[in-house]
Order: C-alpha cells, then sequence, then structure tokens
C-alpha cells in the first residue's frame, strides 16, 4: 500500500489592524520609498493588546477544518512551527490545544524558525506514512510585532516582520488512484551562522538570569540579522534545495503548476525566479500585505492560492523556505 499525505484543507487568519509602512515612519527613520524598493513590503498586520498567538492559530485552524469539512475531533496530533511562541513554555501549541478544546491529543511546537512549516510537514509525513496518526493539524503562527524594535537601531530588522497564522489538515491517503499527497520534503540547517539572524535573550544560557536590565538597556532581546549575509545564501540555498527536492521526486521545474517561495523578502524570491527562469504565473506572493510571517508565511501563501484558484486539485505546487539557523527546506505536493 502507497500511503501518502495529503492536504485536505487550509486556512489562514491576520490580525484585523493594518500597519503601513508610512505608520513605520512616524516610529523611526524609514520611508515607504525604502521598504518597497528593498523589500516589496507594503504594510502588515500586528495584533492588538489582549490577542495571543493562539487566537490567530486557533482562526486559522478552524478555517482549515471547514475547508477539509472535518470537526476538531478528528485531529490525532497538531505540530507548530513558531519562533514566537506565547509563553517560554510550554509551546503555542498548547495554547492552541486549549483554544480548540481538544481531546488529549497529542501537541508539540517545532522550531526551524522560517523554515518551521516545510519542516513540521515532513513530521507529519512521517507520523502518516508509519500509520501512527491519520489526520495532523500543521500549523505555522507567529506574532513578531512584539517582539521587535520599532526605533532607528532596529529599523532594518523591524519594517519587514508582520503577524499572522496558517494552517493545513493532512489526512493519510490511500487510494492507490488519488495521487494527492506529498512527494518529496529536504530539510537543511547550517548551525554555524544560528548568530547571523537571532534573538539572544532570554536565554537559558545566560547566568545568573535569563535576561538582566543591562541587557535589556543594550536592546540584545530583540532581533538582530547580518541582512546581506542572509540574502546572499537564501538566494543561494532555495534554488538549491528546490532542485534537490524536485530531482528526488523525478519531476522538472516545467512539471510544476506553481512555486510558492517563503516570504522574506521580495527580492529574494526575484532573483530566484530569475535564475530558475520560472515564468511569472507560476509564482504567487502576498508579501506585500503581510511582510514576512515566518513559520506562517507559507501556509498562508498556500490558503491564499487555493482560495484565489491559482492551485486547483490535481496540481503540483512547491514550498520552498529560508530562514535563521540557518534552515533552509522544500517540498512537492499535489493538491
Ligand atoms: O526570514 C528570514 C530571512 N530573512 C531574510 O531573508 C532577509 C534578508 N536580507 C534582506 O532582505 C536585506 O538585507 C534587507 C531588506 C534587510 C536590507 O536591505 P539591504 O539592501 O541589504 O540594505 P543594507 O542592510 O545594506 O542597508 C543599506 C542602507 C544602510 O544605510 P547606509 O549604511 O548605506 O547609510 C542602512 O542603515 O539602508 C539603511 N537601512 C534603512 N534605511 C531606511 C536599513 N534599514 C533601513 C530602513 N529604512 N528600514
Amino acid at each position: 500500500m502507497n500511503l501518502r499525505a495529503r492536504i485536505v484543507g487550509t486556512g489562514m487568519c491576520v490580525p484585523d489592524r493594518v500597519v503601513t509602512n508610512d505608520d513605520l515612519a512616524k516610529l523611526m527613520d524609514t520611508s515607504d520609498e525604502w521598504i518597497m524598493q528593498r523589500s516589496g513590503i507594503r504594510e502588515r498586520r500586528y495584533i492588538d493588546p489582549g490577542t495571543q498567538p493562539a487566537d490567530l492559530a486557533r482562526k486559522a485552524t478552524e478555517r482549515a477544518l471547514e475547508a477539509a469539512k472535518l470537526e476538531t475531533s478528528d485531529i490525532d496530533c497538531i505540530v507548530l512551527a513558531t519562533l514566537s511562541s506565547q509563553a517560554d513554555f510550554p509551546g503555542t501549541s498548547f495554547f492552541l490545544h486549549e483554544a480548540l478544546g481538544t481531546s488529549e491529543i497529542p501537541c508539540f511546537d517545532l522550531r526551524a524558525q522560517c523554515s518551521g512549516f516545510v519542516y513540521s510537514l515532513a513530521v507529519a509525513n512521517g507520523f502518516i506514512r508509519s500509520g501512527m496518526y491519520r489526520r495532523v493539524l500543521v500549523v505555522g503562527c507567529e506574532v513578531h510585532s512584539t517582539g521587535i524594535d520599532l526605533s532607528d537601531e532596529g529599523r532594518d530588522v523591524a519594517v519587514l516582520f508582520g503577524d499572522g497564522a496558517g494552517a493545513a489538515i493532512l489526512e493519510a491517503n490511500d487510494d492507490e488512484n488519488d495521487p494527492a499527497g506529498l512527494i518529496e520534503v529536504r530539510l537543511h540547517a547550517q548551525g554555524e551562522f544560528a548568530r547571523k539572524l537571532w534573538i539572544e535573550a532570554p536565554a537559558s544560557g545566560h547566568t545568573p538570569v535569563r535576561i538582566d536590565h543591562a541587557m535589556i538597556d543594550e536592546r540584545r532581546h530583540f532581533p538582530k540579522m547580518e541582512g546581506r549575509f542572509v540574502f546572499k545564501h537564501a538566494v543561494t540555498r532555495m534554488p538549491q534545495v528546490l532542485m534537490e527536492t524536485l530531482h528526488a521526486a523525478s519531476l522538472k521545474l516545467e512539471d510544476i503548476d506553481l512555486f510558492l517561495f517563503h516570504q522574506a523578502n521580495l527580492r529574494i524570491n526575484e532573483y530566484v525566479a530569475k535564475e530558475l527562469e520560472i515564468p511569472e504565473e507560476k509564482q504567487i506572493n502576498n508579501i506585500e500585505k503581510y511582510g514576512n510571517c515566518s513559520a506562517a508565511s507559507i501556509p498562508m501563501l498556500l490558503d491564499e492560492a487555493i482560495r484565489a484558484g491559482r492551485l486547483a486539485p490535481g496540481q503540483l505546487f512547491s514550498m520552498t523556505t529560508f530562514g535563521s539557523g540557518f534552515s533552509w527546506s522544500s517540498a512537492v505536493a499535489r493538491l
């Protein structure tokens, strides 16, 4: 029996509050022109006080369940990818578990930053193919707005990120006549560059306490990035891992109906698409509206692609990521 994991429903949720580039220019020395030109981002969403990451994840999940015509009780396991956990511990997945009111099914967070959703798909795929679980909820969920430095000092990173969640329900497909499902997934990491894009504190390795006043004064609790270094690696690794995955699946670039790339910077995706000669009609981006939502970017994009009719049942698509870690990955699937 050839058991595959297929995506039977997707959903997304972003907060209502729109924050434009002009809004950010009131807080720091930046401009709509600089942000648009360097990143292609026009606006992003920020949560309002009181909203929790799990609220976004719950709404995205409910939409995915509705699309799949399933109930919460149909889910056997939850894997949630995030770099911005609702609490230091437990992971956001446990708060989602509470919000959904599920039975005692397992849940856990997976930390692979912007590659987290594709890493989680690989984990869910393993669970399903081994027969351990029949339906796995995979969520990407980020709240960046409460963790970025909205001052001149943090402007290079702050303007890029937004809040959001995306969800997909993976289900075992054992129908020999139905080719829908994940075909190949390839994951990579390079820990030697962990400090090229990271948040240093709070840190369990910092003694005697995880964060102190001096660290806050030095703004060491905000994300730091060597932007050009990250950019260079992204435009190298993404084409590499995409081609590696296609090769493993015995597919060619021309076979793919839609290419989804992580939404870190539109210029990165334009560069990759140009290098691989991917026609414009086979690409989709939503970074202009949401900025970089890290682990949530790919499932949000996937949900928008499906709902906009850009991706239809039977079509082949790829999802390719690069992010902090460094981590990079690609998956190819048939809807
Ligand atoms: O999702 C995780 C993966 N992340 C990424 O893939 C991000 C990769 N990196 C990038 O996307 C780009 O490096 C950035 C968009 C972050 C920056 O673009 P860049 O073309 O590499 O700019 P830069 O960092 O070299 O900075 C150019 C100038 C600098 O000023 P000087 O030194 O030339 O006077 C910066 O201080 O732009 C300045 N700058 C800004 N100016 C206005 C940096 N941030 C801003 C800003 N507004 N927000």
